[in-house]
């Protein structure tokens, strides 16, 4: 697995499966500690939104995780304003 302990932010982008994260996402989130960093997640889906996958990352990991983007599956190919609107707004947001 390669490291990630060079970043601080981190885009995590997955297909939602069985209404939930791919087991490959749930073992990558396994494998490393992630703590004091920032999940920005985006899951593609077929009509399920996020399903349970937020709640599934929110407890796999103990990193901080910004507001999801959902994107349905037909959507994808168009996406990358989306994309680029959610990050902006996401990144530069004040909590
Ligand atoms: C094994 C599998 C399970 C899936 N489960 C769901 C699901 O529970 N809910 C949903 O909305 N879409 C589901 N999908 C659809 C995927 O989320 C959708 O195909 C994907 O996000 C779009 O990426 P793709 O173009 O690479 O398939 C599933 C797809 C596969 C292959």
């Amino acid at each position: 697995m390669p490291s990630v302990d060079a970043y601080d932010k981190i885009i995590l982008i997955y297909p939602l499966w069985w209404h939930t994260l791919p087991k490959a996402v749930e073992n990558f989130l396994r494998s490393c500690d992630l703590t004091g960093k920032k999940i920005y997640p985006i899951v593609t889906h077929g009509g399920g939104g996020f399903g349970e996958s937020v709640d599934a990352l929110k407890s796999l990991t103990r990193a901080d995780i910004a507001e999801p983007l959902d994107i349905y599956s037909s959507d994808i190919p168009a996406s990358r304003q989306i994309v680029s609107e959610w990050f902006q707004a996401t990144t530069t947001k004040k909590f």
